[in-house]
């Protein structure tokens, strides 16, 4: 393991292989690590995406991350942590002129096609904020060669991995930093970046697998709906599908 404080102060520990980030991560945030901290591997044995998903990236072309945060607010509001890390991840890509949107609630996209996910934990006093970035993959395995893409396959350019996930801390620890006094603001650049406004979408509601016509994030983060004529404010969904 290599370690290292960033110029913004952030302690980084590098790691050749390890489960998941986001279990080291939450051992380390036991054991006292301070806000910002972040834990990255070249390789993950288990990585895990939301809803029970894997995660799995060659080894050594992503960024499989976690950072551990503090949030000085009440917990009530952490859930906002999760919409807010897509938006500073998108961001940070867009410094590499690439459009990058949001599909709500964290997925990150370039093109339509997914080049990172989100996977925020939390425990006792911290959250934890996983992302799989894909950089400098060359190919995806057939299942997902349609849907996902990298920062080397829009771009035709390698990029150093150490760079990207000092901008990417730094980007995701000042956005959380304003999560409680600044979240209208940080709202609207998310709905400037929504992948879903104005979409036809298949969704599941629970055991429920439904349609419905996205009209965009709400002022407390949630995905506004039409559906059957109606309309709902959705905390949660899954698989998202865009239909048109
Ligand atoms: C998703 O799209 O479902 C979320 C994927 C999150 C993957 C990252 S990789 C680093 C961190 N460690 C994990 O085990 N998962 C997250």
């Amino acid at each position: 393991m290599r370690s290292w404080h960033s110029a913004e102060g952030i302690e980084v520990r590098w790691y050749p292989l390890v489960d998941s980030t986001n279990d080291v991560a939450r051992l380390w945030a036991v054991d006292g690590a301070a806000d910002g901290s972040v834990v990255v591997a070249d390789e993950q044995t288990a990585g895990r995406g939301r809803r029970g998903a894997v995660w799995v990236c060659p080894a050594g072309e992503g960024l499989a991350f976690s950072q551990i945060l503090r949030p000085g607010m009440p917990r009530a509001l952490w859930p906002r942590l999760a919409l807010i890390a897509g938006l500073a991840v998108a961001k940070t890509l867009e410094k590499y002129a690439m459009a990058a949107e949001v599909k709500w609630p964290n997925d990150v996209l370039i093109g339509g096609k997914k080049v990172a996910g989100i996977l925020v934990e939390s425990i006792d006093d911290a959250v934890i904020v996983g992302v799989g970035l894909n950089v400098n993959v060359a190919d995806f395995p057939e299942e997902i060669a349609d849907t996902a893409t990298s920062l080397l396959r829009e771009t035709g350019l390698e990029q150093d991995r150490r760079i990207l996930l000092e901008q990417l801390a730094q980007s995701i620890r000042s956005h959380a930093s304003r999560a409680e006094r600044d979240f209208p603001e940080l709202l609207e650049q998310l709905r400037e970046r929504c992948a879903l406004s104005g979409k036809r979408v298949s969704l599941w509601l629970g055991n429920d697998a439904v349609m419905a016509d996205v009209i965009g994030i709400g002022d407390r983060g949630e995905l506004v709906v039409e559906r059957d004529g109606r309309t709902e404010a959705l905390m949660q969904a899954d698989q998202i599908r865009i239909i048109r």
